[in-house]
């Protein structure tokens, strides 16, 4: 029986996992991390990450052939391929701090695993990582050269949150980087793809050198996160012109060169790996030589915060130039629908904004904790566009805790709100009763949509005021 173990138990870890032992039952995964808090969440009933469709696949495999553990050095010692899946983020201090990624954790996890293999390994990058890293990896994974063979393929994950068991049945394209120079490192592809093949098409398992698929990853990220500044800039010429982004975006999706997907006008794009893996592919621009490639991937970031300010603008204006003490109800906070994900998500820039001009806050979000966006709302927010000697993190008010209240459904959020602000797509936002909420709110009645879900026309026939992303007033 093949052993597979993953390092790193979370959105990709996790996930990836599962449907990996789900599609091959003759394989045995064990997925290890270090904190105890997380896997003992994914060895109860409530997972700690809301997937759809996720419990589902945990339920089958679980105890028979998928294991959740803390003892990470005991299951990398065992197994034949090992999976990378720890956290890449932004450095925020040091060479490189505000683009590069921080390799610590990718590090301390290549140095255990060279400590105590005794048996020769496929360590897989599954982690998002600069170009390159797998020479950086080769080293540590050899320093100590035990006369063990380790061979290092790159695997980068292209699942979305919110649709990644759909995404992991039924992905685009498996794309498997190693040294296809060697005849070892044909074979570890050869071994790698097997696994794949148990549920995905020979020809949608891609198959290149190392360094294409390290930097395949990055530039597939940079790309999809290029639509949505694209047309969110296009919005912000709607709004100036009286057309509709909505048409728009339809009218140029339809041609088949575009195509349909992605082009969803925005309050801005938010979770992990956008805005960090384009920062990382900045930097790699800039130590390459390569100014102007690094300028151009940076507006994309540039125009996200753009949009995300604009929008705030738009609501203090709106409303007298000032929310100083007025309520407003925020629906949804995490980053996109059917996640509890709040990284990097529009939603703490914009409350932070309203915050400034001393708005109250009631926010409702179906899937995201309190506590979360309590810790949200009260951390420094990370500069990445901050100069050389300048502080990275812009200070934030420490009075959160009085200017937010966090309720359990809309209606008690919009309940005397002067405002109502959507900062996520979530489908039940769509088919509230709005006559209800605009009876139980002071007038005049904003609507706010940074996700375009509400029907204006409908929403303005009752009585609201209504700012939509790239819609005529
Ligand atoms: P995450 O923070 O949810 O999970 C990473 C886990 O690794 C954490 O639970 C952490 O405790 C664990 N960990 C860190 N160091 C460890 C060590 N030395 N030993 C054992 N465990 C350790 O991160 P994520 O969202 O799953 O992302 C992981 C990687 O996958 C990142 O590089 C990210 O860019 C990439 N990625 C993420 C997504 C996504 O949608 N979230 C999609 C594709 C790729
Ligand atoms: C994204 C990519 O889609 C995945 O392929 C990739 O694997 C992953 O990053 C990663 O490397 O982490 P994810 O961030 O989970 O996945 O979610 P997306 O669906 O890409 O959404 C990102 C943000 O863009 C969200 O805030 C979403 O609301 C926004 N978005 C998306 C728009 O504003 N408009 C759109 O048309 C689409």
């Amino acid at each position: 029986m093949v052993k597979i173990c993953c390092i790193g138990a979370g959105y990709v870890g996790g996930p990836t996992m599962a449907v990996i032992a789900l599609k091959c039952p003759s394989i045995e995964v064990a997925v290890v991390d270090i904190s105890v808090s997380r896997i003992r969440a994914w060895n109860s009933e409530k997972l700690p990450i809301y997937e759809p469709g996720l419990d589902d696949v945990v339920k089958k495999c679980r105890g028979k052939n998928l294991f959740f553990s803390n003892e990470v050095e005991k299951n990398v010692a065992q197994a034949d391929i090992v999976f990378v899946s720890v956290n890449t983020p932004t450095k925020t201090s040091g060479l490189g701090a505000g683009k590069a990624a921080d390799l610590t954790y990718w590090e301390s996890a290549a140095r255990m695993i060279a400590d105590v293999s005794k048996s020769s390994k496929i360590v897989v990058e599954k982690s998002t990582v600069p170009v390159k890293t797998a020479e950086a990896i080769e080293k540590i994974l050899t320093h100590n050269n035990k006369g063990i063979e380790f061979q290092i393929l790159s695997n980068p994950e292209f699942l979305a949150e919110g649709t990644a068991i759909a995404d992991l049945f039924d992905p685009d394209r498996v794309l498997i980087g190693g040294r296809e120079e060697t005849q070892g490192g044909l074979k570890a592809i050869k071994t790698l793809k097997d696994v794949y093949a148990h549920w995905v098409p020979q020809e949608r398992i891609i198959c290149t050198n190392l360094w294409s698929a390290e930097l395949s990853k990055l530039a597939a990220n940079a790309f999809l996160a290029q639509r949505i500044s694209s047309v969110n800039s296009i919005s912000a010429l709607c709004e100036a012109t009286g057309a509709n982004v909505t048409q728009v975006s339809y009218s140029v999706g339809k041609d088949s060169r575009i195509g349909p997907k992605f082009l969803s006008a925005s309050v801005g794009f938010g979770g992990s790996c956008f805005q960090k893996d384009i920062l990382n592919l900045v930097y790699i621009c800039e130590c390459n030589g390569l100014p102007e490639v690094a300028n151009y991937w940076k507006q994309v970031i540039k125009i996200n915060d753009y949009q995300k300010k604009r929008f705030v603008n738009r609501l203090v204006s709106s409303m007298f130039n000032t929310v100083s003490g007025k309520k407003i109800a925020i629906l949804g906070f995490s980053f996109k629908k059917d996640t509890g994900d709040t990284r990097e998500t529009p939603a703490i820039d914009v409350c932070k904004g309203l915050l400034s001009d001393r708005a109250h806050l009631i926010i409702y979000d179906p899937q995201v904790a309190e506590a979360q966006m309590m810790m949200d709302l009260s951390l420094p927010k990370f500069d990445w566009d901050s100069q050389p000697g300048s502080p990275m993190q812009i200070p934030t008010d420490e009075s959160v805790s009085q200017s937010v209240k966090v309720v359990h459904n809309a209606y008690e959020a919009t309940k005397d709100a002067h405002a109502i602000c959507i900062l996520t797509e979530w489908d039940e936002f769509k088919n509230l009763d709005y006559k209800k909420i605009y009876d139980n709110m002071p007038k005049p009645a904003y609507v706010f949509d940074g996700r375009n879900v509400v029907d204006v026309g409908k929403l303005r026939q009752i009585g609201f005021i209504v700012y939509a992303i790239g819609k005529p007033l």
